[in-house]
């Protein structure tokens, strides 16, 4: 807390950002006002949803074959419907929706694209463990009046700005700009996010792996061989490392960030529909991989950067190995001496 105790709010920390780094524009303060709004009221059905309903599932099944839970499509309605009206953006992608959703020009030229998962972790969300939101935000490209799907399918690379939300015992947005990693708790009394976590960092090293181990059978020579390293005694190096696995994305890597250790959701063999792992390039691998470098930390799909991978689908999925820049090199490793650059 800074002087009378008041924090520094969203809208004040992009104020002083642009003191420093000019491109950081009055509009970003906007944008993210809006994507906060989203997850205030996300916040608030998710920390009630046993008493109004929300629990469940849909009955439907969305574009990746998933049952759809009542709040995977209450969340994909809210941030559509504050994304439609925030005028910033041309178009927009959803985990929950096949297509594009591209926005009617509006009064201004829309400048930006947006990737969101409306809902990360459905899994989990009947059973009271953290879930969340991840959002990635691009520069048009396209010169025409309507946004295309160019403006989306660009590297992580060139990301304009990136977070997430995780809706745990308190509610934290994490947000880059590109100009490092910041996180802002929910002050629900006042209905403000103030900044908890000013410029977060990755230790070099971290000795926790997270990794859904029920597919090892599934897994390359090369990981397998990874993490049974991890688990192997060698007090010289602190190993065996902890484990620890949330099966929600947002909230393993919210950990990772915080304390380090690598996150990994590995390609397996399990569904053949699913060669290259379960998670998503655009609003799921890119964000975090984004966050990722701006902390300090690596994001890899084994063989390279995530950022460097260019889109090539709009629901593309990616093997992803995130979190400590150490780490993240060892995994490589592995993978290059065991698979080869497969
Ligand atoms: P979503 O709920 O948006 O579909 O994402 C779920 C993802 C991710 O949150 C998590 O890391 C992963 O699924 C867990 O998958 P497993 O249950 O296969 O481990
Ligand atoms: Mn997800
Ligand atoms: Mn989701």
């Amino acid at each position: 807390m800074d002087g009378r105790g008041l924090g520094v709010t969203l809208t004040r920390h992009i104020w002083e950002e642009q003191q420093i780094h000019p491109e950081a524009t009055g509009e970003f303060s906007d944008i993210l006002n809006q994507v906060a709004w989203a997850a205030k009221v996300i916040s608030r059905e998710v920390n009630k949803a046993g008493l109004v309903d929300l629990l469940g599932y849909t009955g439907e099944r969305n574009v990746q074959g998933e049952e759809v839970l009542k709040l995977d499509r209450y969340a994909n309605e809210v941030w559509m419907s504050v994304l439609r009206h925030s005028g910033h953006f041309c178009i927009l992608a959803s985990e929950e929706l096949a297509e594009p959703v591209v926005f009617p020009p509006k009064w201004r030229k829309a400048k930006y694209a947006i990737a969101i998962d409306p809902l990360d972790g459905s899994s989990n969300i009947d059973v009271n463990v953290s879930i969340g939101s991840i959002f990635a935000i691009h520069r048009r490209v396209s010169e025409g009046d309507e946004g295309t799907p160019d403006d989306l399918l660009q590297p992580g690379r060139r990301l304009a700005a990136a977070g997430y939300v995780v809706y745990g015992s308190s509610t934290i947005l994490v947000l880059s700009t590109g100009n490092g990693v910041h996180g802002f708790t929910l002050d629900p009394s006042v209905g403000e996010f103030l900044k908890s976590h000013p410029d977060i960092r990755i230790p070099a090293r971290g000795k926790t792996y997270s990794v859904n181990e029920g597919n090892f059978p599934y897994w390359s020579e090369g990981v397998r061989r990874f993490v049974a390293h991890m688990k192997e005694k060698d007090s010289s190096s602190g190993r065996p490392y902890g484990a620890r696995y949330i099966g929600s994305m947002v909230a393993d890597m919210h950990r990772t960030l915080l304390k380090g250790g690598i996150f990994m959701y590995p390609a397996d063999t399990k569904d053949p529909r699913k060669p290259h792992g379960k998670l998503r390039l655009l609003y799921e691998c890119a964000p975090m991989a984004f966050l990722c470098e701006q902390a300090g930390g690596a994001a890899s799909t084994g063989q390279g950067p995530v950022l460097d991978v260019v889109p090539e689908s709009l629901h593309q999925r990616v093997p992803f190995f995130a979190g400590s820049v150490e780490n993240v090199r060892e995994a490589e490793e592995f993978i290059a001496q065991y698979d080869g650059s497969a």
